[in-house]
């Protein structure tokens, strides 16, 4: 099979886990006779060095016609970097919202799983990880707050701002049927995570999702206020299997969510349209701190490298392949700085895409 996929490597340590990805996709294109085709492109940090605009027309169109984009982290430090100089408009996130806009990816989903071998770094107390979890956060990604209208207005001398949270029927729909579609797929169970108590907002989000859970008398649905769920989240993962949320709550649960997991840098995740295609990314940071020093963790990359192999491309042997190949460093005790715990090994960034590597097709 000929895969065409745009790559940007973004900042950060955007760069190096990426390099780590592509590392395993070669192999497993060498393994299973695939021929990959990439094109680089620019977005974020680096392509306003390079052209003063977080996303230009090119990288869109890069993207467009490719089957689908596999992405590392964008941004800098808020702090420091000069990017954040710039009017909001023209900084890195824009480019990523930019991009998730145009391409129409509304449909964000960020698994979050528990690695036995990974409990000891999981930062809940043992007899709640020990239970496990695997869940997967359905994100609505292209409404609500992240692009409603905003603006920042002085009146009466008095600096005001706002920002917008609106949703349509038709937007809550369509990501709804992603939701139980994919809740069928998995164990029948999607949790609604909404602030029906205080926005309008979500309560029409909850009797949108309620229609369509109709054509899904096999899926069980429940609805959950947000709040409630990220105390949810430390209290008893194990209740979740699908969550679907609206863009903002998904942005701060899925956070939590990964950090469970033991590390942030094991999170992978798939933003996808109406179509067969994606951007694939992982659902941490560029981590600028750390960026350059070879100790970042690259298995959130290569688990969204496995997820484009079978949401893209429907090569579930392959994705089933990494998966496993990742499992099985994971037990030879293999980790990297992030996951590192007493009596494992510690290895850099790019010995980890190695492993990861030299295990598929084994
Ligand atoms: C994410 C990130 C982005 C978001 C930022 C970088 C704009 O936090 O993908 O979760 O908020 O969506
Ligand atoms: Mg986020």
């Amino acid at each position: 099979m000929k895969l065409n996929i745009a790559v940007i490597k973004g900042d950060g340590i955007g760069p190096e886990i990426v390099t780590e990805a592509m590392k395993v996709l070669d192999k497993v294109a060498f393994v299973y006779s695939h021929e990959i085709n990439y094109k680089e492109v620019l977005m974020g940090g680096a392509s306003i060095d390079a052209y003063g605009i977080p996303l230009t027309d090119e990288t869109i169109e890069v993207c467009r016609f490719s089957d689908a984009v596999l992405m590392g982290s964008i941004g800098g430090d808020t702090n420091t970097s000069p990017w954040y100089k710039l009017e909001p408009s023209k900084r890195p996130e824009a480019g990523l919202l930019g991009i998730r806009k145009a391409l129409n990816l509304f449909a964000n989903l960020r698994p979050a799983y528990l690695y036995r071998e990974l409990s000891d770094a999981c930062p809940l107390k043992k007899e709640i990880a020990d239970k496990g979890f695997d869940m997967l956060i359905m994100r609505e990604l292209t409404g609500g707050l992240y692009f409603g209208e905003r603006k920042t207005v002085t009146e009466n001398g008095i600096k005001k701002a706002v920002d917008t949270l609106t949703y349509t029927e038709e937007e809550i729909r369509r990501i709804a049927i992603k939701a139980f579609e994919i809740a069928r797929k998995r164990r029948n169970s999607v949790i609604s995570v909404d602030k029906a108590n205080v926005l309008d907002s979500s309560r029409l989000w909850r009797s949108v999702v309620n229609e369509v859970s109709k054509d899904y008398p096999d899926v069980k649905l429940e609805h959950m206020l947000v709040d409630n769920c990220a105390m949810q989240l430390v209290r008893d993962p194990s209740q979740f299997d699908v969550v679907l949320t609206e863009n903002m709550f998904g942005d701060i649960l899925s956070d939590e969510a990964s950090m469970i997991t033991g590390s942030i840098g094991m999170l992978s995740s798939a933003s996808l349209n109406d179509t067969k295609f994606g951007l694939y990314e992982p659902s941490h940071g560029s981590a600028p701190d750390i960026a350059g020093l070879n100790i970042a963790n690259p298995i959130a990359t290569i688990l969204s490298a496995s997820m484009m192999l079978r949401y893209t491309f429907d090569l579930d042997k392959e994705a089933d392949d990494i998966e496993r190949a990742v499992n099985s460093v994971l037990s030879d005790g293999l980790r990297t700085a992030d996951i590192y715990t007493d009596g494992t090994t510690k290895i850099s960034c790019s010995d980890m895409g190695d492993e990861i590597a030299g295990r598929i097709g084994k």
